[in-house]
């Protein structure tokens, strides 16, 4: 060889490509941070050989290293039929970036072009972590080992692992997916054929998640009709022993993703299963056997791919291998089959027009669709928010005979889970014949009332309404409400998360006539107050509407009563009145009209009614909760305790009497002052002195009689301390004026003030007990309505509320 053929070689630094004789010679400079093997897999024929200082060496693989520049001879004249070159670079990942990115550039191996040539990444994370290799730019789509790419780039991903290399895929241009991230350590390459010049190109490399799995490969599936393949690793040789890869499924909104497995090899596993898991982000994990029927997926998921511990001892136990296609599409068919439906029709409707959802019913476009036959729906690009599902069913009977006998179930019904909203309600109309009532009750245990702002433990809600829209009221399941009578048409809804529930939501009942509008049956528990608003709540109630609650009271057991937030109207016609009667009882125990003031608390010791009936109002309206506390009968206790205490304190009386008068007969000129016990702390003399007069001081009553219902009721009217009604979501406590602090105001006025204006608790926690105001404008008929009416007091000191004082000052 000639020197200045030589010097020209330096001056074109890089390639030349000679032909001196039928050698080939070629001057590669590796880039830095490089490797470059060339190899043949012959061991007899083609050498490739070094020229350095005149010595020539020839081996079948040459290793070139960094950035030198080195004389490569052939000392055949094709040695790219028999050669291959790999180019090969490491990255290594700390826990928080990478050294470099998988930067796809040809240069150092240009002058090898006509040799297939292998570019190789080494890559390796941090203990525990994995580095991730972003496709994000191009995508690539996975092939099996014996397919070639359309490009002639096919790209290879491996994954080292303790237990061995493992080929993670093969991998062509343009494609689903978008990154791969690999535990530890592995490869990343890219092979192209002798001739080809290699594309430029670059992939993110970047520290990876702590997966739970030799590899986690994540797929962006494109929006509209596509299908994506995918291969178990090693395919079509056998997934690793006990191990598992991952992949992550981004599913464009709106679509659905069907997940298949085809070709499946199963091995013989000696411990553990096989298994595929689903998840999606924060929900629950289902896993699944290879050869079940894989699931339709809506949003992003995982899937996990497990194999066991293989039994390979066995001959022609073939390992685990599978295809798995997963494709989507925008299009949703659903056939809605009628008899499942219970006798509901079913609506479907675009909740806003705007939006690209398209609904088809045997392929006519629709806004808004009611299924009463057997159809065929199809559904283009809707998502669960796009679409309103409901259900309805009128229930009429005409004839009571009917209809009475047999109650009509009323359960939500099981919807196909094609369909791409949940179903949101179901609603019974309910039409009784004339002069009838609609009862209806929870199989499922009671109903609860619920006020607004309340929310139901179950998922679903139950609301009556009226033909006219107004609510009767709102409940959940499991309370103390055992039956609702409605003197109506009424429509029943539920709403909520609606699973086709087993049970029935409710029975409905067609029966007779009720005296009331509104008829509710209630046993209160002993261990939650119950809170019963008036129909409409909180909106008044209808004009000279009617309501009873049938409260059963268990023996040995009394009801609180409390009032809160009544409202009440001034009326234009008639009068409101909230009454309470014991049941089988002739005579009221309570009664109060809007223009009188009203208990804060009442107690009753039996089973009672308490009915309210509006009048029609002029102005405001007529509402109020009820909040129903049971206690054990501690009065009636106290009235025994009392009744003997007072027994033996006449005995004693007796005895002093006696006594007095023996020893006045036997020492005449004594004469002796007895006190006695005044359990209310004031001792007083016997005698002409008489008892305390002032009121303020003694909170004694006298009474000219008291009625038998006085013994079990009473009518307590003391102010409560606030704590008392804390059940209350939030109690603000009445700042305004109290009418009892300002006994001297004209009474005509505060009879106004309380009218048509919402009465807060008015709640006095002095000592003195608020006095009670009777307007003036009272006829005398009005009067006698109340039942405790003390005598021989002025206007301004009756008190309304004066049973026997049973309990002790302050107590409640
Ligand atoms: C070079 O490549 C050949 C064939 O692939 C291989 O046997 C050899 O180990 C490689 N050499 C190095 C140092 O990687
Ligand atoms: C790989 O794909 C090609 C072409 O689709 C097919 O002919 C061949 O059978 C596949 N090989 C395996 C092992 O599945
Ligand atoms: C299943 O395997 C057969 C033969 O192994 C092959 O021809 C076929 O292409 C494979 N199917 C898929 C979907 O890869
Ligand atoms: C799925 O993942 C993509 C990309 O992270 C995200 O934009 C999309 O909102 C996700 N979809 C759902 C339903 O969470
Ligand atoms: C919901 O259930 C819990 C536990 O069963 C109970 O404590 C709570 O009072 C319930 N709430 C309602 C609104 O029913
Ligand atoms: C109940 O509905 C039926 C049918 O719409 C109607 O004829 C009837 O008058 C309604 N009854 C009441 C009490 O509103
Ligand atoms: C209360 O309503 C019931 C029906 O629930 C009725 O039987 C009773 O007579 C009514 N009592 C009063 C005092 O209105
Ligand atoms: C009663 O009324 C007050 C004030 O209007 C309100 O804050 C409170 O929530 C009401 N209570 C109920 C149980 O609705």
């Amino acid at each position: 060889m000639s020197s200045s053929r030589a010097s020209l070689y330096v001056l074109l630094l890089t390639v030349i490509v000679s032909t001196v004789s039928e050698l080939q010679m070629k001057t590669v400079t590796p880039d830095r941070g490089t490797t470059l093997n060339i190899s043949t897999t012959q061991v007899k024929g083609c050498k490739v050989c070094t020229v350095a200082g005149g010595s020539r060496k020839c081996t079948t693989s040459l290793l070139l290293k960094d950035n030198k520049r080195v004389q490569v001879e052939f000392d055949c004249s094709r040695p790219q039929d028999v050669f291959s070159v790999e180019v090969v670079q490491n990255i290594e990942c700390t826990t928080k970036s990478c050294s470099s990115h998988i930067i796809q550039a040809e240069s150092g191996s240009l002058p090898l072009l006509d040799f297939a040539r292998r570019f190789t990444w080494n890559l390796k994370a941090s203990a525990l972590k994995a580095f991730k290799i972003d496709f994000t730019s191009v995508g690539l789509r996975q092939i099996n080992a014996s397919e070639r790419c359309p490009d002639r780039h096919s790209y290879t991903i491996h994954a080292l692992q303790s237990s061995g290399d493992v080929a993670v895929g093969t991998y062509c241009r343009t494609g689903p997916i978008s990154s791969a991230q690999i535990l530890n350590r592995g490869s990343f390459a890219v092979e192209v054929p002798a001739g080809q010049k290699l594309q430029n190109g670059q992939f993110h490399v970047s520290v990876g998640e702590e997966i739970k799995s030799l590899a986690k490969i994540t797929l962006t599936l494109p929006k509209g009709t596509s299908s994506a393949e995918l291969l178990s690793p090693n395919y079509p040789g056998s997934f690793p022993d006990d191990d598992v890869m991952e992949w992550y499924f981004q599913v464009p909104d709106k679509q659905k993703a069907t997940v298949e497995l085809l070709n499946l090899t199963q091995p013989l596993c000696r411990k553990k299963d096989t298994e595929v898991v689903y998840q999606s982000r924060g929900g629950p994990s289902s896993g699944l056997r290879l050869t079940d029927t894989q699931p339709q997926r809506e949003g992003n998921f995982t899937l996990t791919l497990r194999n066991c511990e293989m039994d390979r001892s066995r001959a022609g136990s073939p390992g685990l291998s599978l295809n798995l296609r997963v494709s989507t599409s925008s299009q949703v068919s659903c056939k809605v089959d009628v008899s499942k439906m219970e006798g509901l029709s079913l609506h479907i409707e675009k909740r806003r027009s705007a939006s690209d959802c398209e609904l088809r019913v045997n392929s006519a476009s629709r806004e808004r669709i009611t299924v009463t036959s057997n159809s065929e729906l199809t559904f283009q690009d809707c998502l669960p928010e796009d679409l309103q599902v409901t259900a309805t069913r009128v229930i009429e009977c005409r004839q009571l005979k009917d209809c009475s006998k047999t109650p009509v179930r009323l359960s939500v019904p099981l919807l196909p889970p094609c369909l791409p909203a949940p179903l949101s309600s179901v609603t019974w109309t309910l039409r009784p014949p004339e002069h009838s009532t609609v009862e209806l009750t929870s199989p499922a245990g009671n109903l609860k009332q619920c006020l607004p702002g309340q929310r139901c433990n179950d998922s679903f809600i139950i609301k009556m309404t009226e033909d006219d829209g107004t609510t009767v009221g709102r409940f959940c399941p499991h309370g103390v409400i055992q039956k609702v009578q409605i003197h109506t048409n009424v429509s029943v809804s539920v709403s909520g998360t609606l699973g086709g529930k087993a049970p029935p939501v409710l029975y409905a009942r067609m029966k007779g006539e009720i005296t009331e509008r509104y008829i509710f049956s209630v046993s209160p528990k002993r261990d939650a107050p119950a809170l019963l608003a008036s129909p409409g709540w909180p909106e008044g109630m209808k004009s000279y509407s009617t309501v009873s609650w049938i409260v059963t009271v268990p023996q040995k057991m009394e009801a609180r009563l409390m009032f809160a937030n009544l409202s009440q109207p001034k009326c234009g016609n008639r009068h409101t009145n909230i009454r309470v009667q014991r049941v089988g009882r002739l005579e009221e125990d309570y009664s109060r009209r809007e223009d009188e003031m009203p208990e804060e608390e009442i107690t009753v010791s039996e089973s009672f009614y308490l009915n309210m009936s509006n009048c029609m109002p002029e102005r405001g309206e007529f509402s109020v909760i009820t909040k129903i506390t049971l206690q054990k009968s501690i009065n009636r206790l106290l009235t025994i305790i009392l009744s003997v205490v007072a027994s033996l304190l006449v005995i004693f009386i007796i005895v002093l009497v006696v006594v007095c008068v023996v020893i006045r007969k036997k020492k005449k000129k004594l004469s002796h002052q007895v006190s006695i016990y005044n359990p209310n702390g004031t001792s007083f003399l016997p005698g002409q002195n008489g008892f305390p007069e002032t009121r303020e001081d003694n909170d004694e009553h006298e009474y000219a009689s008291i009625e038998d219902t006085l013994v079990y009721t009473h009518l307590l009217r003391k102010g409560k301390e606030i704590g008392v009604y804390g059940d209350f979501d939030t109690y603000q406590p009445f700042t305004g004026r109290m009418d009892s602090q300002k006994p001297l105001v004209s009474k005509d006025s505060i009879a106004d003030d309380r009218q048509a204006s919402k009465q807060p608790f008015a709640i006095s926690s002095q000592q003195a007990p608020p006095l009670p105001i009777r307007p003036l404008s009272h006829d005398q008929q009005l009067v006698d309505n109340v039942i405790y009416q003390a005598e021989g007091q002025s206007e301004e000191e009756r008190s309304p509320s004066l049973g026997p004082r049973l309990e002790p000052e302050g107590g409640n």
